[in-house]
């Protein structure tokens, strides 16, 4: 692997504990204006600077990120489909190497739908991004998309996860499942879990804290952070279980604790405003 490729996949995977907090605020490029997600910079702003990297489309990072913020970027370029559209796995590659390089990007995403009736095309996707990162050390973390209809079970993960390494992604991003260990042991390069739906703040640390205990490297955390009542608390008592080693409970007392103390600071600016 040379120089570029490693030092770019150092900003994602910390070198100092080979563990990841990445800020998921991609959802935009299917969902539209998601709940919480209506304006990304503010979200972004406030969350940055607790998290190792952020992963979003193009668009938000040119309209909603600062350019002198200090945080590595995972780019989403795969895309071409929505929620109301006809097929959620039809994708394609949407934004050239050239455009990642302008932006700096630090790694490069974009889903795969095994199963789906796109799963040929989203693979060789996969394949032809992989090639365009590796020409110029770019690396590529593989979203393992499931449908509606597909069962995310150990057995359905294992098979998209090792494909996508098969295929040469650097990381895997996948669901945590029943068994999560044998998706882990099964699939030669890093994995990272997605967060999912909002669940409350104790059922998003312990869905962390099970997959890091099992063998994932990290978290790619969206709405259990920015749809949380107290957003930065919950990034806080994430890292602390991906960086720290923090179990779920205690995680959870980091969580309370910094709640309390945004909403004291928050009192206390509304006092001295009136
Ligand atoms: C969508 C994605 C999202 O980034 C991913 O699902 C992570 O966000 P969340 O924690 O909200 O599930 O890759 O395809």
């Amino acid at each position: 692997m040379d120089w570029g490729m490693r030092n770019r996949l150092s900003k994602i995977i910390k070198p100092d504990d080979s563990r990841c907090l990445m800020l998921a605020v991609d959802h935009g490029y299917f969902l539209g204006p998601t709940d919480k997600l209506e304006v990304p910079s503010t979200i972004i702003g406030s969350l940055a600077q607790f998290v190792d990297s952020i992963m979003l489309t193009r668009g938000i990072l040119r309209t909603s990120v600062n350019p002198a913020l200090d945080v590595p970027i995972v780019l989403r370029v795969s895309g071409g489909s929505t929620i109301v559209g006809e097929d959620l796995s039809n994708e394609e590659i949407t934004t050239s190497i050239e455009e990642a390089i302008r932006l700096n990007a630090s790694c490069l995403a974009l889903s795969v739908f095994v199963g789906s009736k796109y799963e040929h095309q989203s693979l060789s996707n996969l394949a032809r991004l992989i090639d365009e990162g590796e020409k110029y050390g770019i690396p590529v973390l593989a979203v393992t998309a499931v449908g509606k209809e597909m069962v995310r079970d150990a057995r359905y993960l294992s098979l998209a996860c090792r494909v996508a390494a098969e295929l040469g992604a650097h990381i895997v991003k996948t669901y945590y499942c029943d068994n999560f260990r044998s998706v882990v042991t099964g699939c030669p390069v890093p994995v990272v879990i997605a967060g999912g739906k909002k669940l409350t703040e104790m059922d998003a640390l312990n869905l962390a804290f099970n997959a890091i205990r099992d063998g994932a490297v990290g978290v790619d955390m969206g709405r259990n952070i920015w749809q949380s009542e107290f957003p930065v608390p919950m990034a806080k008592a994430v890292k602390t279980i991906v960086h720290d080693n923090y179990s779920a409970d205690e995680a959870y007392k980091v969580f309370k604790h910094e709640k309390t103390s945004s909403e004291t600071k928050a009192w206390v600016g509304n006092a001295t405003s009136d």
